[in-house]
């Protein structure tokens, strides 16, 4: 049984999900779990605690000066027991409160204490997801590595159609077993870059690409997911730091090269996802560049490929490069693969076709030296697990 010996404490907020979260119990149990449930005031009103005072076999926990339901068991003693927390159905006000750190119930009060992984089921109307309050408060608590679950996109009781349903029972309890089972890159460290980088040309001007580092930020994330400890090496882009790893900020091809090197030798992988300039100025001016009827010329000089520096090391990590191709996919990446001596490569058609630079789906064609599969078009996070997943897949058999 997949959840055997864990411990799970399930929260229960008000919403007409409340009714749902029976079935996750049942669930949760059905796999081996032990299950203890807290309510608040407002589920008590859609739900009596009575039901799942017998679904789950143990007192309903409901009020933080309650010692009477079970004296073993107060605030803090019932945070230190459980492996994970579960709130669903989350509603937006719980969230609110969660966000800012509120301890006015003996849910939140849980929340606080919990060193323990702690994921939500949103569950509300689809305006109010929409709220940008809402948004906002979700946001911070992903950045605080709260796991987000959901909200399903669907019919609600109030009859309007959109995002806020929870999840299903049966989706929740699968994602908690996810959560307890070994990651593929448990114990391996990962050294991943993304995003542009940018070339000075003056003070004030550069040269860059249109890389957005979304697909090297949802492979960092992926690979947190699996188990992995990562080290992201980013050009300048507008994204969030994933919780949980070592982010390093750099601008240019030279400052990328100079964090990655010294911290290649200790990686177990490397991902080289940044669309690395080329070339940079030769010499960037100091001042900025005064407008003239003239024309001008820039001289440029190659930078080090980086992905190909790291390979050449002598004591080297599994190296994984990307090539954007606009022809002849296969041929040029093969051929990448081993001009670089990689261990694997992700390509993807660029130009034409839909996915790749900035886009929020890709599809890859992932290339080795005696294999090959596809990742046909899907989000790039969805992209980015399947990739980890190949990339543990080969670099454990090239390991054994
Ligand atoms: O040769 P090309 O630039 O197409 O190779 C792309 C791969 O090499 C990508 O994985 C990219 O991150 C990496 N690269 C690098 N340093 C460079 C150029 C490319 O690490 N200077």
């Amino acid at each position: 049984m997949k959840l055997e010996n864990r411990k799970i404490l399930l929260g229960i907020t008000g919403g007409i999900a409340a009714y749902k979260s029976a079935e996750l119990v049942r669930q949760l149990q059905k796999s081996g779990a032990e299950v203890r449930v807290v309510m608040t005031q407002s589920a008590q009103e859609f739900v009596q605690p009575l039901t799942y005072q017998a679904l789950s076999g143990h007192p309903v926990y409901t009020d933080i000066f309650d010692g009477e339901v079970d004296s073993a068991m107060d605030h803090i003693e019932l945070a230190r027991w459980c492996d994970l927390m579960v709130v669903a159905p989350a509603s937006a006000d719980f969230l609110a409160k969660l966000n800012a750190g509120y301890a006015d119930n003996l849910l939140l009060t849980l929340c606080l204490a919990n060193k323990h992984p702690l994921a939500v089921a949103p569950a509300m109307n689809q305006q109010m997801y929409a709220n940008a309050a809402t948004r906002e408060n979700i946001t911070r608590l992903k950045s605080r590595a709260v796991l987000v679950w959901g909200p399903a996109h669907g019919e609600q009781a109030c009859g309007d159609i959109g995002p806020g349903r929870m999840l299903e029972a049966q989706q929740i309890a699968h994602r908690v077993e996810r959560l307890f089972e070994p990651g593929k890159l448990d114990g391996l460290s990962l050294l991943l870059t993304a995003g542009p980088t940018r070339e000075a040309i003056d003070p004030v001007r550069y040269i860059s690409n249109h890389s957005s580092g979304k697909m090297g930020y949802a492979l960092a994330d992926a690979a947190i997911a699996a188990g992995a400890d990562v080290t992201l090496v980013s050009g300048p882009v507008a994204l969030d730091s994933p919780p949980g790893l070592e982010l390093v900020r750099v601008e240019s091809a030279e400052e990328m090269y100079q964090a990655v090197m010294p911290r290649a030798p200790k990686a177990d992988l490397f991902i080289a996802c940044a669309a690395v300039s080329d070339y940079r100025v030769e010499q960037s001016q100091p001042h900025k560049i005064k407008k003239s009827s003239e024309s001008i010329t820039l001289t440029l000089t190659p930078n080090q490929d980086i992905l190909a520096a790291v390979s050449a090391l002598e004591n080297r990590p599994f190296c994984v490069g990307f090539a954007a191709e606009t022809q002849d996919l296969e041929n040029n990446a093969r051929a990448k693969l081993e001009r670089k001596k990689l261990d694997l490569i992700a390509a993807n058609q660029v130009g034409d076709v839909s996915g790749g630079f900035n886009a929020d789906q890709n599809q890859l064609e992932v290339f080795w030296s005696d294999g090959q599969q596809s990742l046909s078009m899907a989000s790039k996070a969805d992209i980015a697990i399947q990739l980890i997943d190949l990339i543990a897949s080969r670099y454990t058999d090239a390991r054994s």
